[in-house]
């Protein structure tokens, strides 16, 4: 969501801090700010609302604007609008204090109220604003400010990551979490705080993860980590494993692009070294069971939000298919409210790219306070829902930075896949087919590279429907999900109104929308419904409806019911979503691309919604 960035140590804070909020930017792009202390100990805050671009543009030059202690940050808006007066840094009446944060502060109003009655001064409607006027309660009976932000961090309901400096400790940078993701890079004499590793990692690849409730002091030579209740820590340092080249766009024009032509590869890091031919089978190791613990489950659920969601329901059927083991699949905003049934033998699964998700984890320690299971499938090492989870498996997509996910999508059903297979081998699926199955999984990279050779056409089809108001994605079975995703995709980043439907369901309401305008995009592969979704297309051709299809190869009857049709390799059925899938996310990026949008930050979302 927001994204935040701090630095202590011997060289200029400013451009650090700035050019690492920029590569966070994909996470919240509303406003941006920066404050560092200066030579002479004043505290300088400079902030804009806009891109980073627009704050960058009104900085003074960088000797101007020199400290070696500094935080910036770039914003998702929750409370207040995206003006200058509400983007962070936030002050104190006394303008020694700025503090960024990340996620809510829930009892914000008692807070500031309470405050303005002890003749605090306010100036935006912001949560955060309370917050750093209660550090500046504290700070003002203390000499240290570590406690002071501890006495005021334990008045805080809500969720934070936060970073702060003091024109009164120009030699302290302070930061603290509870539920918003915050790490600490370690430098050779200077120290870093992000809430995403990527904005630090050209300058360190050793990391702590802070957990919640912990807070770290960092002086110019030292850090110290403590809890609230300032008992010491001892906290783990990680080495990140992956370098600055995957987050560079490289010949591509937007992340987004380059994310969907790296899908051969991030595709088989998800199988890579998991698959036993031989065998069968499957190795999952990271969900930490035991055989005897994967053959006793009776049911599983999996909780997700957005495009992870999708995949989720394409796991059902996946599972479902091939170990006959019943699935819920639920939203986490649902599910974590609902008071959920959790029966004996069940395990609850969580899918979350980011491993961030507010939702999403807090479903998932519903489940756990429940004493269900919880195992995960993320993208980001290290992150709060790999760690807290009880086992999992990490899909190794790499960084996604478009916000509008493609490769983790494709990633994690291709993990589905495989927990599909584990599950199946123990139950009642054969050797033969456990085999088969396999060896079509590790087709799918050169699949999907044969779908991605054809991105011209698919380019070409985009610009007959730049101007749709509307659009429908139809599919049945396994693709249904994948409809989903293709709309979903379409209106994140071109704002064209898109629904997805399962095809049969078209003529109880949304036929009614068809006319000649509207384009039907229609995911229609030979398998066993193939001719039933024929019919659904003939009845939206029969209204005029204009029909995009997605074909196996060879397919030459769908031509005859569509303006366009985009061909793709045959595979079994289960897996076709990764296959389907692909057309769906060139189209909705061309289309977006060819009405001249900002595919990788499109308006309103944030990459990972950290807040509920
Ligand atoms: C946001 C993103 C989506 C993503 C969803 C869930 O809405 O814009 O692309 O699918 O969050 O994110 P997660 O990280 O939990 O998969």
């Amino acid at each position: 969501m927001c994204g935040i960035v701090g630095y202590i140590g011997t060289r200029n804070a400013t451009p650090i801090t700035l050019e690492g909020i920029k590569r966070l930017e994909y996470r919240g792009y509303d406003s941006s700010g920066l404050a560092i202390i200066d030579a002479e100990g004043n505290l300088k805050i400079h902030k804009k609302p806009g891109k980073i671009i627009e704050l960058e543009r009104t900085l003074p030059s960088p000797e101007k604007i020199y400290g070696t202690v500094g935080i910036a940050h770039t914003r998702w808006a929750t409370h207040g609008e995206p003006t200058e007066v509400n983007s962070h840094p936030h002050t104190c009446c006394h303008h020694k204090l700025a503090l960024v944060h990340n996620g809510i502060i829930e009892n914000y109003r008692n807070l500031r109220k309470k405050l303005e009655s002890e003749n605090h001064i306010f100036v935006s409607d912001t949560d955060t604003e309370a917050l750093v006027h209660l550090i500046e309660h504290f700070a003002n009976k203390t000499d240290n400010l570590t406690q002071a932000v501890q006495e005021a961090l334990k008045l805080v309901e809500g969720t934070y990551g936060i970073a702060l400096i003091s024109s009164d400790h120009p030699d302290q940078l302070i930061a603290a979490r509870k539920g918003s993701p915050l790490i600490l890079g370690i430098g050779e004499n200077e120290f870093f705080i992000t809430s995403d590793v990527s904005a630090i990692i050209i300058h360190t690849k050793k990391v702590i993860y802070l957990q919640d409730n912990e807070i770290v002091t960092l002086n110019r030579d030292s850090f110290k980590i403590t809890t609230l209740e300032n008992e010491a820590v001892n906290a783990k340092i990680s080495v990140v494993d992956w370098d600055v080249s995957s987050i560079d766009k490289g010949e591509f024009k937007h992340f987004m692009l380059k994310e969907i032509f790296e899908q051969p590869v991030s595709v088989e890091n998800a199988f890579r070294g998991r698959l036993f031919p031989n065998l069968s089978t499957v190795r999952l190791g990271g969900l930490n069971m035991t055989g005897e613990e994967l053959r006793r489950i009776q049911r599983l659920q999996i909780v997700a939000c957005g495009t992870s969601w999708h995949s989720a329901l394409i796991g059902k059927y996946l599972i479902e298919t091939l170990a006959r083991i019943p699935v819920e699949v639920e939203y986490a905003s649902e599910y974590r409210y609902r008071n959920p049934i959790i029966p004996p033998e069940t395990v609850v699964i969580f899918i979350s790219q980011s491993g961030e998700t507010a939702d999403t984890l807090a479903a998932m320690r519903e489940a756990q306070a429940k004493g269900a299971r919880a195992l995960g499938i993320t993208n980001v090492v290290g992150s709060t829902i790999a760690r807290e989870s009880d086992g999992g498996v990490y899909i190794h997509a790499g960084t996604e930075i478009g916000v509008a996910s493609t490769k983790a999508f494709t990633s994690q059903v291709t993990i589905l896949s495989m927990i599909a297979v584990l599950l199946g081998r123990m139950n009642n699926l054969s050797p033969t087919f456990g085999a088969s199955y396999i060896k079509e999984i590790q087709k799918l990279p050169e699949k999907i590279q044969q779908i991605l050779d054809t991105n011209d056409k698919i380019m070409e089809i985009a610009k007959t429907i730049i101007d749709a108001k509307n659009a429908l994605y139809l599919g049945r079975g396994v693709n249904f999900p994948v409809a989903l995703e293709g709309a979903l995709k379409l209106k994140e980043i071109s704002y064209i109104h898109a629904e997805g439907y399962p095809a049969a369901e078209m003529k109880h309401g949304p036929i009614a929308l068809i006319d000649a305008k509207m384009p039907v995009v229609a995911i229609a592969p030979d398998d066993m419904i193939y001719d039933k979704i024929i019919s659904n297309l003939q009845e939206v051709k029969a209204r005029n409806g204009r029909i995009i299809s997605i074909a196996t190869e060879g397919d030459k009857r769908i031509a005859e019911n569509s303006e366009s049709v985009i061909y793709v390799p045959k595979t079994i059925y289960t897996l076709q979503p990764i296959l389907t899938v692909i057309p769906l996310q060139l189209l909705a990026y061309y289309v977006a691309n060819l009405r001249g949008l900002d595919v990788d930050q499109p308006r309103n979302l944030a990459k990972s919604v950290t807040v509920e």
